[in-house]
């Protein structure tokens, strides 16, 4: 069995809920307290063993790639002070991993970005996080659960659900399936619906930021007609290996704080703040 290497970083938005902060700053730099969505998702990928990222980003969004490189200047700055291991984290990153960055030329969707990306990932089962979902755990985390689901799964895509208020479902990609026999969480998937009304949802599970893709999705995504504005989704494509029983819907262990909105961000600044006995 393939050994899941790479996770792939969707990370080309303009971020626009967050204008005027996201103008000039990617919204995946805008910091949890200290440290930039995108490196929580880094240090996610890392806890389930991938040391490959690969970012489908855009010329706007530089910051990201800098934030993984050596900042000489500042190292030495900060050398023999008491804010020396300030960088330890991101330098643990930068050492043990590799980042390879390809840039999604027009903002066609979430499939698109991730068709673009397959050129770095090759042909090999991948991780992909979306880093404004910012999941936190008890025990192993939400990756980590679902790489294991996945050993189980070879030939299955595995997608990470929650359950929403029903007034919520039209804000995702939404599923219906049947519970796997033995199990309490995860789900052989039927149908999904991207963006329902309430009234028209199977039911309130979304699916969230955190994907297991076998290579079959990069044919899914090239037989994937774009949506009525013009994007490429991913739950459409995923759908296409749903009809084939190829995708497992599963209720991750944790909690998912939703950081592309700002009630989201201001949620997990202040859940974080409280963890560590700041407020
Ligand atoms: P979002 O719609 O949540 O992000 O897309 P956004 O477009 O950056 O934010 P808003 O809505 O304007 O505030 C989900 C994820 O998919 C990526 C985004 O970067 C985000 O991580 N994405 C979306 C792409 O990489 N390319 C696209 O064409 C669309």
């Amino acid at each position: 069995m393939t050994k899941i290497s790479k996770c792939l970083f969707p990370v080309a938005g303009y971020g626009t809920r967050f204008l005027p902060a996201t103008k000039a700053i990617p919204k995946e730099m805008l910091p949890i307290l200290t440290k930039p969505l995108i490196q929580y998702g880094v240090e996610e990928a890392m806890s389930a063993g991938i040391n490959t990222m690969v970012m489908v980003t855009s010329q706007y969004k530089q910051a990201i790639k800098h934030h993984f490189e050596a900042h000489v200047e500042i190292e030495s700055s900060i050398q023999g002070t008491a804010k020396a291991s300030l960088l330890d984290e991101v330098n643990y990153a930068i050492k043990h991993c590799e980042f390879g960055y390809i840039e999604q030329a027009q903002m066609l969707g979430l499939g698109h970005a991730i068709y673009t990306g397959q050129v770095l990932i090759g042909d090999e089962p991948f991780a992909v996080i979306l880093p404004d979902d910012l999941c936190t755990n008890d025990g192993n985390s939400v990756l980590k659960q679902m790489i294991s689901l996945h050993t189980q799964y070879p030939d299955c895509c595995i997608v990470a659900i929650e359950e929403v208020p029903m007034a919520d479902v039209d804000k995702y990609g939404v599923i219906e399936g049947e519970l796997l026999a033995g199990s309490e969480d995860a789900y052989r998937v039927h149908a999904m619906v991207e963006k329902p009304s309430p009234m028209d949802a199977p039911t309130n599970l979304a699916i969230i930021g955190r994907y297991i893709l076998t290579t079959e999705i990069f044919d899914a995504l090239e037989d994937t007609q774009p949506d009525k504005n013009g994007e490429i989704q991913i739950t459409d494509a995923l759908m296409l290996l749903a009809k084939q029983g190829k995708v497992i819907a599963y209720k991750f262990q944790g909690k998912r704080y939703d950081c592309g909105n700002v009630k989201g961000f201001v949620l997990a600044t202040n859940a974080f703040a409280h963890a560590q006995g700041m407020i």
